[in-house]
């Protein structure tokens, strides 16, 4: 059974319409006309315990929006979303037992407060038992090192120690889901690098399934085998890497290193290379992997001349990425 389901999402947020320059600006403060923005549109997705998901799109897709309904802070305008078989923004804090949720652009601590006074009314608000409280803050001082600084107030905290303190928070109660929006943005690649090895080990060894949001490549890279990509309220993909790679990253590059030969390597293009460069010696040739595969090329070549080496580059997950959003782009211009 799923963990958390999304059936028919649609959150509409009515907007007072803007109205250009100075007076404008005036007269937008009183005026009662209204836009209607639609954030998210008929979403469906579900979720199984224990999965990791890459919750990703372009800005203002909709994902933060989503994520609120989940945590229980909106209420859809229409459609229904259910967590652990609560509906979150009926019961809101019920909900939130069963939950963690960090903002990575805002923090869930109180500000002036030490962390430690953060951490204590949290264990006192969710009635945290001892045990549990001691084995979590254990593994949080081994891993997030939040001993360094939890005497510090949360303002005088760098932004890669409040995430680390916010994560602590956010996972004190052992909650059963963690969703995380854009948990990395903004910290230097060691303390990205140290926040996705903890956000790993907690789902590995808690069990935690995990809802993320991301801008980051390699966030996405490294911790999710599933993503959904939404893109101006619209889902767009539900799957898992490989097959998005296939669809958006059919280009892959292999390099061959050849005994000198003066093969024309033109023969090739008629078999799916979209483009090559050869100096007698090393070949670089482009292909698309649903025309033809490295081993057909290479095939090629050695009834030709005598291979020596080669190696094969396939896309990262950038490029991938990069050329969805542009296809998104492009198709949505094209229906305006
Ligand atoms: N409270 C609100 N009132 C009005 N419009 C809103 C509100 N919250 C979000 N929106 C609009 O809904 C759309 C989706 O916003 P959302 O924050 O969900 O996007 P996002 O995918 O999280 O983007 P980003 O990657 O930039 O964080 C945007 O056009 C945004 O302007
Ligand atoms: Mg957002």
């Amino acid at each position: 059974m799923s963990i958390i389901k999304v059936e028919n999402l649609t959150k509409q947020f009515k907007r007072t319409k803007r109205k250009k320059g100075f007076f404008g600006a005036i007269k937008t403060l009183f005026s009662n006309e209204y836009e209607i923005k639609t954030a998210v549109h008929d979403v469906s997705f579900s979720v199984e315990k224990g999965e990791i998901v890459g919750y990703i799109g372009p800005n203002g897709a909709g994902k933060s929006t989503t994520i609120k309904t989940l945590v229980g802070i909106l209420v859809p305008t229409s459609g229904n979303a259910e967590v652990k078989g609560i509906i979150p923004y009926q019961s809101r804090i019920e909900n939130a037992r069963n939950i963690g949720v960090v903002f990575g652009q805002r923090t869930q601590l109180w500000w002036d407060i030490p962390v430690v006074d953060s951490i204590n009314l949290m264990r006192h608000m969710y009635k945290i038992q001892d045990a549990l409280f001691e084995e979590n803050m254990k593994i949080f001082s081994q891993v997030l090192g939040i001993d360094e600084f939890i005497n510090t107030p949360v303002r005088q905290l760098s932004l890669g120690q409040r995430m680390r303190a916010d994560l602590c928070v956010s996972l004190l109660h052992s909650p059963d889901i963690l969703y995380l929006d854009e948990p990395t943005i903004g910290l230097d690649v060691v303390v990205k690098e140290n926040i996705r090895n903890f956000i790993k080990k907690i789902n590995k060894e808690m069990g935690t399934t995990i809802v993320l949001t991301t801008h980051d490549m390699d966030d996405i890279e490294m911790l999710c085998h599933r993503l959904i990509v939404i893109d101006k309220g619209h889902l767009m993909y539900d799957g898992d890497m490989g097959s998005l790679k296939a669809k958006y990253g059919s280009n892959e590059r292999l390099t061959i290193i050849t005994e000198k030969s003066d093969v024309d390597l033109k023969g090739l293009l008629a078999l799916g290379v979209s483009e090559f460069k050869y100096n007698g010696i090393k070949a670089d040739i482009q292909y698309e992997t649903d025309k033809i595969n490295a081993m057909g090329i290479l095939e090629w070549m050695m009834q030709r001349c005598r291979v020596k080496d080669f190696s094969i580059h396939q896309v990262n997950i950038e490029e991938v990425i990069r050329k969805m959003y542009r296809e998104l782009d492009e198709r949505s211009k094209m229906m305006k």
